[in-house]
């Protein structure tokens, strides 16, 4: 069965249970500033699971798009990538254990036809204080194992973190239900007004031998790969209060199934790379260079994953480049690692890695058609990435090899520098001091972790207090500056189109920085225009005026301004006269009276489709 066939008949059962159909929401995630990526299906419905009504009623099903960028390293394992689909179905308030137990369980047997001999549950142990046992759902899942003919016993609890298991021999023979602590409690992040609640995860026996590297007896949540996780259901019926965690009035059901995994088995197939989506690369690959997938795995599936990634991250509506920061940073290393595997093969074609791309535009344009509609935007991004890269490549090459002319040593500091200002990866200096022969010092590893983490230590201390609102301080000449912005968005958005929104901004008590998306380089006549715009309105002297409001009201009065109201809580919407409204959290001046005369210093570009101003006020 295909990908598509197995997600639509996903689609199919759950919409004949009354539930309906979703799309998956954009990767980048909306009023969320607290992640990079959308990394799960109930992100984007957090309101819902709180209570609030979804348009669509208490019964849903999709499938999401998802990326866990601290999965890149992990890559290679032959389970693990970095974007995947997950299936998702719901319950607001609705149905509960008993109907989410049977109804998985009735999916992956009499719809899918996996073997129940093959799978295994885990459910919640209870925290030992407040919050007990989940003996309901083994009594669900022991009847459920009873219908399709297995008698399924409880093995040993395990009630440390859940790394090791209950620490002896398990019987996977007579058992089939476990209990974990840490493992099935599933909870978004540690803030308070957080939703939680415990799980109950479906595993797959791969009937691969235990590997004793990874401790000495095999359990459910071993790292070995004989046990591969396909599901979970998380009965989310808790929040998180200062005093502990308190039952939400509504219990709700977040089901997580990972696509690919899934195809996976239903395919008999050994590895996630082998499946139809991951496998058009890997085929593709193995057609251009000659090589066996079997014999450069590793290669093989972090180029295969990482352009399928980035192919996703790119293709997003909401229209993301490589750069240096945040999500950027992610495509940016995504296609940096592609290519810097592909040579590693010795495959040097150029643009090869765009054309692989369009592999997984090819693959998926039914189902995502945002990948077909941003076709050429991700093409471009690739080759303009994998130029900048060889470029990087070139420049490092000449540092390092001038420094082996005069007869320097190579140590990890030098390793770093060329890293941090050149963008010239470590793995890559070493690869060229092994090729060449090249004498480097005894300490490399630990002088380049030093570097760095000097680096990091000053990074850090720099940027410690910048991010108040986007403000260095809060004197009266960083607020001015402040108002200014929302004068300079607005102005920007009245000269430009509406195309224009803000994509951050830095403020010092010196100069204002703004970025806003816009293509192409600004004319002096549309500056101007911009900063008569803003001078205008400061001349007239408008008063700033701030009120409270839903996010709701706030878009419905045609407010600006990132979103970023979590739990529904009200957000503050600034007004400039009848100019601009902008939701903030401030501070501003309340009066533009005495803000100066506003002057742009500098447009450049930031990144690939988003401008950058400097500007102060004299
Ligand atoms: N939210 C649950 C998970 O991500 C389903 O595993």
């Amino acid at each position: 069965m295909t990908t598509s066939e197995i997600r639509q008949k996903y689609f199919e059962f759950f919409q004949k249970k009354q539930h309906a159909l979703i799309s998956s929401s954009s990767l980048i995630p909306e009023n969320d500033s607290s992640l990079l990526f959308t990394n799960s299906g109930m992100f984007p419905l957090v309101p819902y699971l709180l209570g609030e009504k979804h348009p669509a009623g208490v019964r849903l099903t999709n499938s999401q798009k998802c990326f866990r960028s601290e999965d890149i390293d992990d890559v290679g394992d032959g389970r693990h990538n970095t974007f995947f689909e997950m299936l998702g179905n719901w319950s607001l308030g609705d149905y509960f254990k008993e109907e989410q137990l049977n109804w998985w369980f009735e999916f992956l047997i009499e719809e899918l036809g996996f073997d129940i001999n093959k799978i295994y549950q885990t459910v919640y142990v209870g925290d030992g204080k407040n919050i007990v046992k989940d003996e309901e759902s083994i009594q669900i899942l022991k009847n459920i194992y009873k219908k399709y003919g297995v008698e399924a016993g409880e093995g040993p609890e395990t009630t440390t973190k859940g790394d090791e298991g209950p620490g002896v021999e398990l019987d996977f023979f007579k058992d089939r239900i476990f209990a974990y602590r840490d493992k099935n409690w599933w909870q978004r992040g540690d803030a308070v007004g957080e939703l939680g609640g415990p799980d109950s995860e479906t595993f797959y026996d791969t009937g691969k031998k235990h590997d004793p590297k990874f401790g000495e007896h095999c359990h459910l949540n071993c790292d070995c790969g004989r046990f591969i996780e396909i599901g979970n259901s998380v009965f989310m019926q808790y929040q998180k209060t200062v005093d502990g965690w308190k039952e939400l009035e509504n219990k709700n059901v977040d089901f997580g199934g990972g696509l690919e995994r899934i195809v996976m088995i239903k395919n008999n197939l050994s590895n996630i790379f082998k499946i139809d989506s991951l496998g058009s690369i890997v085929d593709r690959l193995e057609n251009i260079s000659g090589l066996k997938y079997e014999d450069n795995k590793k290669a093989f599936e972090v180029i295969a994953d990482h352009i399928k990634g980035a192919t996703f991250l790119l293709g997003d509506d909401k229209g993301l480049s490589p750069s240096n920061t945040d999500q950027g940073y992610i495509i940016r290393r995504l296609i940096r690692r592609a290519v810097r595997y592909l040579k590693q093969l010795k495959i040097e074609q150029q643009n090869l890695i765009s054309e692989l791309s369009q592999v997984i535009v090819d693959f998926y344009k039914d189902s995502y058609s945002e990948l077909n509609k941003n076709r050429n935007f991700i093409l471009k991004a690739f080759n303009e990435e994998e130029y900048k890269f060889n470029k990087t490549i070139e420049k490092g090459e000449r540092v390092l090899n001038s420094l082996v002319e005069k007869g320097e040593k190579i140590n990890g500091e030098i390793a770093f520098n060329l890293f941090q200002s050149h963008g010239y990866p470590l793995e890559m200096t070493l690869e060229i001091i092994e090729e060449k022969n090249i004498s480097k010092s005894d300490n490399f590893l630990e002088e380049y972790n030093q570097a760095l983490n000097k680096h990091q230590k000053l990074s850090k201390t720099a940027s410690a207090g910048k991010f108040k609102g986007g403000l260095a301080d809060q004197s009266e000449e960083t607020t001015k500056l402040h108002t200014a912005a929302h004068l300079l968005l607005e102005a920007l958005r009245r000269v430009l189109g509406d195309h224009v929104s803000q994509r951050g901004s830095n403020i010092t008590a010196e100069r204002l920085r703004f970025d806003f998306s816009h293509p192409e380089k600004m004319t002096d006549e549309q500056k101007k225009q911009v900063e008569d715009l803003v001078n205008e309105n400061i001349q007239k002297g408008l008063k700033v005026n701030c009120s409270e409001m839903s996010l709701e009201e706030a878009k419905k009065m045609g407010a600006t301004g990132v979103f970023e109201s979590k739990y529904g809580e009200k957000v503050k919407v600034y007004s400039v006269g009848d100019f601009s409204k902008e939701i903030c959290g401030g501070p501003h001046v309340e009066s533009l009276e005495n803000l100066g005369v506003f002057k742009i210093q500098k447009e450049e570009s930031s990144s690939s489709g988003v401008r950058r101003i400097k500007a102060v006020l004299l």
